[in-house]
């Protein structure tokens, strides 16, 4: 081989060592380069992993290569190679079986490797892999000169070096913008708002929060839909250790099944199809912090197992990865199911359950409440007062009995979204602004009795239907039925209201469209 040949092959090499190139074009045009100058009829790049060597690349040998694992014990050819100091050719007629033998792309005829020669790739002081060259017949190689072979495999440890630093760098980029994302979330989080009310059920929620916010405990919050178990979740986080570290959040139910996994624990690169760089999962970004585990009673048994790993022992992998990462994240979970009754049914394993239930903190209906339908009525009229810039905003007297006697299916959030509109509705039917504006009992218009509510009977003083109290409900068929039920009766019942549309239904009864969707499936009632 003449120095000018070996360097005009090697120039464009390194000129590729700067270049942003994908590492299977990047190996691809080593091996060509490297045919190009060494008469081969076939080259290969492999990589050693343990007692492994794994094809890259390869140039002349069938694709199927690729698909193979060679056990370095079984062949004692890349053994020898990965013990010698450099670039290694065997004799012609050394018996050693070749690895290669039927694989090389030729004549039909001659399948077997006749001339055969490689060199390891040190990396860091380490064998990293080998390149080999193949030709089969047994001369081929009788006047290549072991420096340029060496020259080409210090090329090529140069490049999965390169290609490796490009990787890491790439993928460092990706995890520091996420982080950057989830402190920039951290410091724009408003403190969250105070959890309105004085009755004995809000006083004990206060305290349960005051007590495990500081410790680590895990905590399961339970309660219906709308009773503010987000809040409180902020709630404990602010009030902890951590609350200067980022809260993150999933809700397990709005996402789809194949998702989860990935928005849980993250995923390496080509773990699936389009995932095509590794992604740090929700469990990572809240190391150091809170993890809010929304709607938990709907992860599948699959993910609750690896959950499970997570809560024992702080471990997990990302989706494609053997690697294991340790986090240290306190969990938050919330759910409107009955987990205890799902563990029964086999819905939800009763490890997990056990791990999450730590701290138990249930969240009361709002009509368990008393009279926090006032003071929380308050504070959304005052937000919207001020948000609309009026000087005053009450309720008559009419208003607040109807808030009070009313049962309140869809909790604070059906109050919140209620007075909000109730406000805009009586704004438009006095026309002008006025300096004070009242809410009446109109106004709010609250769910008359309908099909689903038990009748009011009609006094001589109350000409309108009353608003609801309790639907007329056979109790002997057990709690669970009968809440079922009720919720059957109230969904038909704003269906029917809001003209069969879902969206506005939803609206209507102070609740997701996403969470009215599975509730009514649960029902059978989609
Ligand atoms: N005690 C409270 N004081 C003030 N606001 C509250 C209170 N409880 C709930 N809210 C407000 O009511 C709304 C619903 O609360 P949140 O989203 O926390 O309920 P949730 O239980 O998570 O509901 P879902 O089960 O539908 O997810 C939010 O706007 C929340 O800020
Ligand atoms: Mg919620």
């Amino acid at each position: 081989m003449n120095t000018g040949g070996l360097l005009a092959a090697l120039v464009p090499l390194v000129d590729d060592l700067s270049r942003d190139l994908p590492e299977g074009e990047r190996y691809r045009r080593l091996l060509q380069a490297m045919r190009a100058v060494l008469p081969c009829d076939a080259a290969a790049l492999l990589q050693r992993e343990g007692e492994w060597l794994l094809p890259l690349a390869v140039d002349g040998l069938s694709t199927d290569t690729l698909g193979r694992r060679f056990r370095i014990d079984d062949h004692p050819r890349f053994k020898a190679l990965l013990e010698a100091d450099g670039p290694l050719r065997f004799p012609p007629d050394c018996d050693l079986p070749d690895p290669y033998d039927g694989l090389v792309d030729g004549p039909p005829d001659v399948l077997e490797v006749h001339d055969c020669m490689g060199c390891v790739l040190m990396v860091g002081e380490q064998p990293w892999g080998l390149v080999t060259l193949d030709a089969l017949d047994p001369e081929r190689f009788a006047t290549v000169d072991l420096p340029s072979v060496q020259a080409f495999a210090s090329l090529a440890a140069a490049t999965v070096t390169v290609a490796d630093r490009i990787h890491s760098l790439a993928s460092r980029v990706e995890d520091e913008r996420q982080r950057a994302e989830v402190y920039r979330l951290a410091a724009g989080q408003q403190p969250p708002r105070d959890l309105i009310g004085n009755s004995p059920a809000n006083q004990r929620l206060l305290q349960d929060i005051a007590v495990v916010a500081d410790s680590d405990l895990t905590v399961l919050i339970t309660g219906e839909t709308g009773v503010g178990k987000e809040l409180v979740a902020q709630a404990i986080h602010a009030a902890s250790r951590r609350g200067g570290q980022p809260l993150i959040s999933i809700n397990c139910a709005a996402l789809p099944e194949t998702l989860v996994e990935s928005e849980l624990f993250g995923h390496v690169r080509g773990a699936f199809s389009g995932a095509v760089g590794d992604r740090r999962g929700k469990f990572e970004l809240a190391d150091g912090g809170t993890l809010f585990l929304d709607e938990v009673g709907e992860l599948s048994l699959p993910i609750q197992a690896k959950l499970l790993r997570v809560l024992q022992n702080g471990q997990l992998q990302r989706l494609g990865s053997d690697r294991e990462h340790r986090v240290n994240v306190r969990v938050i979970a919330a759910t409107h199911r009955d987990l205890a009754d799902d563990v029964q049914e086999g819905r939800f394993r009763a490890d997990v359950f056990h791990r999450l239930s730590v701290f138990p903190v249930h969240v009361a209906p709002l009509r368990d409440r008393q009279r926090d339908v006032l003071m929380l009525a308050g504070f959304f009229l005052e937000e919207n007062r001020v948000r609309l810039g009026l000087s005053g905003l009450r309720l008559t007297a009419d208003a607040q009995a109807a808030l009070l006697s009313y049962a309140w299916p869809g909790n604070v959030r059906e109050l919140e979204h209620l007075l909000s509109r109730s406000v805009l509705k009586a704004l438009a039917r006095q026309g002008r602004r006025p300096r004070i504006l009242s809410l009446s009992e109109v106004d709010i218009d609250l769910p008359r009795t309908g099909p689903v509510m038990a009748q009011e009977e009609e006094t001589a003083d109350t000409a309108a239907p009353a608003p609801v109290r309790a639907p007329a409900i056979d109790p002997s068929i057990g709690l669970r039925a009968a809440v079922d039920d009720y919720e059957r009766r109230l969904i038909l019942d704003a269906l029917a209201r809001h003209g069969h549309n879902w969206a506005s239904a939803a609206r209507g009864l102070g609740l997701d469209r996403a969470n009215l969707n599975r509730l009514a499936k649960r029902l059978g009632i989609k």
